[in-house]
């Protein structure tokens, strides 16, 4: 990167990692696998293709986590990325609500897959139903993100049962992306359910294993679900069964290894929360997922200069639809939030 006009999308951030950098840019946990994915597993002899649907196990054990659901309703995917891309392709066409700000790859994915998003903004993080209810009866499709990324905020259970009620009523899909549903410090995840309910989910985030590349969706709807099969059967075929072997393995984790990882997902909130308050920024507290998402003035001169001068990444708030801001993510040990925090109070200081 030579000039400020290189910040293009996070890509130009996206590995960047050593020299002292402290990178509060990539969205990836940096906490260990459960142990038993690292010690126990053997690679299987038998490596010919398998199901496109994924492994009957992996569907089988993931069924007892969703109610009244069985090994039909999963497709298991290329992590929750193809589970996205799959689900809009087989939509085909029409509108899809999204709520901004966003996950940067969902307006990518929806223009790709020859869907149009249209955008509903958030207020103080959080879904506008007055302005939710103007748009959806346009829309094939709601996507929702909660916990969400970048904000760190959920979603209230009124705001989504309401959001259940409303798509149930109108025909209207809900696609609802759950990757951080472990990750989340106010309540426990509620699991939006119904006829017109598209889930996502992954290994990525909660086992902590974003590059083994597991995801899948749930859906109640055979006739939805077989599309998705056949759109697999012609492209990526089926998921790496050394992947979907690792997923079962995480799987028989103890409850314990999520709630250990969660306190310190929450400890790390805290922190940056504080420190970020204490620098006298703008900034909603974080309720999941492991993002914080002030607000900055000035943002591409300050995350410009903060990784020129400081050697500090991250991430500008107009690639997640929300260019007054900035994320962080606060996947780091605690002394490397402290220092970037450090270094983030002195860039400011020297852009007064
Ligand atoms: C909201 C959200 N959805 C989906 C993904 C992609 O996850 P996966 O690694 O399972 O493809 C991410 C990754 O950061 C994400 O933040």
């Amino acid at each position: 990167m030579n000039t400020i006009s290189d910040l293009t999308s996070p890509s130009v951030f996206i590995g960047k990692q050593g020299n002292g950098i402290i990178s509060f840019g990539s969205g990836q946990p940096d906490l260990p696998p459960p142990e038993n994915v690292l010690n126990k597993f053997k690679v299987r002899s038998d490596l010919r293709y398998g199901l496109i649907q994924g492994e009957e196990i992996l569907r089988d054990r993931l069924s007892e986590e969703y109610t009244a659901s069985n090994v039909n309703n999963f497709v298991i995917t290329n992590g929750a990325s193809e589970a996205l891309d799959l689900i809009f392709r087989a939509m085909e066409d029409g509108k899809v609500l999204v709520p901004r700000p966003y996950y940067y790859s969902y307006p990518f994915i929806l223009k790709r897959t020859g869907m149009e998003p249209i955008y509903t903004d958030l207020n103080k993080g959080r879904i506008d139903l007055a302005d939710f209810k103007k748009k959806i009866g346009d829309c094939k499709a709601i996507l929702i993100n909660s916990p969400s990324n970048p904000t760190g905020r959920i979603e209230s259970l009124e705001t989504l049962k309401e959001i259940e009620r409303i798509t149930e009523e109108l025909g209207v899909y809900i696609v609802s992306d759950e990757v951080y549903k472990d990750i989340i410090y106010e309540r426990e995840n509620y699991l939006i359910q119904g006829d017109q309910v598209i889930t996502v989910n992954s290994f990525s985030k909660t086992y902590a294993m974003c590059g083994v590349r597991v995801g899948y969706l749930w859906s109640a709807d055979q006739g939805f679900v077989n599309k998705v099969i056949n759109l697999k059967t012609h492209t990526s075929m089926n998921t790496s069964l050394v992947g979907q072997d690792m997923a079962i393995e995480a799987m028989k984790a103890p409850r314990s290894y999520i709630d250990k990882q969660l306190k310190i997902w929450r400890k790390r909130r805290d922190l940056i929360y504080k420190g970020l308050k204490d620098i006298g920024l703008d900034l909603w507290k974080p309720e999941g997922a492991f993002y914080v998402f002030p607000r900055i003035e000035k943002p591409r001169q300050f995350v410009w200069k903060l990784y020129q001068d400081y050697n500090v990444i991250t991430y500008l708030g107009e690639w997640f639809g929300s260019p007054q801001r900035v994320r962080l993510s606060y996947a780091l040990k605690r002394e490397e939030i402290e220092e970037g925090l450090n270094r983030i109070e002195d860039c400011l200081e020297n852009m007064k």
